[in-house]
């Protein structure tokens, strides 16, 4: 099969913010205990911290981690997870019926972000909580001192301010599964006056309004609009929730989610619009795909877990080599939608749902998923290109015409390279890409890496930590600015130009 791929240097989506390659780090099963911290481990540094995991998600970049929930946060008093560890208690987290020992809190994590070199995303309890609480830990958290709250961050040893610039207001408050659910209203007023408290404070904070927690909400988009309506003038961004799975085994309709994505996030930039013109309003919502990922591996394993423990081996999704694929797909289309999209965090980042997965008192080691994120965090920085790709269909009666290929163009902050990501669907045919470059005619393509496995349900584990690992492939001879390029059915394919 032959397809063709235009790209000119005239026509950009926009700038890529780093964020996009975020990640999320919850209070749930084996993501913290077992997971980043475990004290005791061969590998624990003096904090209890795992340096083989904190290895492994520098290596990836996370520029943001999301913490500490989810929907942990609907439920969690902060101050317990501050102060001399043998004071705080221990609590039951109703969200997933698990004990919480706040043996790893608020400053443990901006510790272990430092190390991890990552910005936090802090999440705030708009669940059991309010405006009150929330001030209180935006004032522990960024205040020099002087004050109530930021002498009690100095009393536990915490000298200088966190400065955390990035704060969600809340989470998933539209689920009935969330402990506080609201109505729009009731939360885009929450909302409003939580964020109107925390700009009092500082104004150049970034405020996340909860959106819908996935597309087949039946508030979905009204919800949006309604909280806008309400927040538009003290909000940043609008949260993006959506996991995508696989229970029918149907790899066509897979492989095609991103299609969904896609139309998820065109409605979202439609409703924050529609805000802002009823508004009469300058400022653009940007949004916040603050949960994304394939998750429905661990959901049987997950019901006969007994309650009330620490640290469950909870949503410990083991994941294949078509969920690669998949999670390649969804990085593109979030890529595509650079000039909207300006956060998006991979759903999670240890054990839970995650690209890095533990033993506890054994080793770390990479899932499938972690290699799609890798590249695209290394290699997807600068600015997202427009690019038309001619190339066939095939017929999913959930998606409508699905193209063979799924892609995305990153020309680099230094202009040098031109990265193109590119998903083949087709399970049998290798797809024969040609291209012309227009204003690009200096690159030529350099490198090529490809991630594929015969077997789509081919899995990375403990003792086959390299089963689905990214290979090198020979580029041959090319012509600057052109491409002619075999890609093999199922990869995904890193494509490097440099001049
Ligand atoms: O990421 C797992 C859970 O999924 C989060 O806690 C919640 O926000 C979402 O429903």
């Amino acid at each position: 099969m032959q397809a063709k791929l235009h790209l000119d240097k005239e026509f950009t989506v926009g700038e890529v913010d780093k964020r996009i390659f975020g990640s999320f780090i919850e209070h749930l099963g084996r993501a913290v205990y077992g997971g980043i911290f475990e004290p005791g481990h061969a590998q624990a540094d003096k904090s209890g911290f795992r340096k083989d995991v904190l290895n492994l998600v520098r290596e990836l970049d996370v520029p943001v981690v999301r913490y500490p929930g989810g929907n942990f946060v609907s439920s969690f008093n902060w101050e317990d997870s501050v102060g001399p560890v043998a004071g705080r208690p221990r609590r039951l987290d109703l969200a997933w019926k698990a004990v919480e020992p706040n043996l790893f809190g608020l400053n443990e994590f901006m510790a272990w972000a430092k190390a991890a070199n990552t910005e936090a995303m802090m999440a705030l309890n708009l669940g059991t909580r309010g405006i009150e609480a929330a001030s209180a830990l935006v004032e522990y958290c960024n205040h020099p001192g002087e004050s109530y709250w930021s002498d009690l961050r100095k009393s536990h040893g915490v000298k200088n301010p966190h400065n955390i610039k990035l704060w969600c207001l809340g989470n998933e408050l539209d689920g009935p599964w969330q402990v506080g659910q609201k109505t729009p209203d009731e939360y885009g007023r929450l909302a409003f006056e939580t964020a109107k408290a925390i700009k009092l404070f500082d104004p150049t904070l970034e405020l996340v309004a909860v959106g819908s927690s996935n597309r087949r909400m039946p508030l979905f988009p009204q919800w949006e609009a309604t909280v806008l309506e309400h927040c538009y003038d003290k909000v940043d961004y609008i949260s993006v929730h959506e996991y995508y799975a696989n229970r029918e085994n149907d790899l066509p309709t897979f492989l095609a989610n991103s299609i969904g994505m896609d139309h998820f996030i065109n409605d979202v930039v439609a409703t924050c619009d529609f805000v802002q013109a009823k508004k009469r309003g300058h400022k653009q919502i940007h949004l916040s795909f603050d949960e994304w990922n394939v998750w429905f591996h661990s959901n049987d394993a997950d019901k006969k877990l007994a309650p009330w423990t620490v640290g469950p081996a909870q949503l410990e999704d083991v994941y294949t080599f078509e969920d690669a694929l998949v999670v390649g797909t969804l990085i593109n289309t979030l890529l595509r939608h650079a000039d909207r999209v300006k956060i998006a965090c991979m759903a999670q980042l240890v054990n839970v749902i995650a690209p890095i997965m533990t033993r506890n008192g054994g080793p770390a080691w990479k899932q499938t998923i972690f290699w799609p994120l890798f590249h695209a965090s290394k290699y997807g920085r600068g600015t997202s290109m427009h690019l038309k790709i001619d190339v066939g269909h095939y017929a999913n009666a959930t998606y409508g015409d699905v193209p063979w290929l799924d892609a995305s163009a990153i020309q680099s902050e230094d202009r040098k390279t031109v990265t193109v990501f590119v998903v083949n669907r087709h399970a049998k045919e290798t797809i024969e890409l040609t291209g012309k470059f227009a204003g690009l005619e200096h690159l030529k393509l350099k490198g090529h890496t490809v991630l594929h496995h015969a077997d789509i349900k081919a899995v990375n584990d403990e003792k086959h930590p390299d089963n689905v690992a990214p290979v090198e492939k020979a580029v041959g001879a090319q012509t600057a600015g052109t491409l002619s390029v075999g890609l093999g059915p199922l990869s995904w394919n890193v494509l490097r130009f440099e001049a």
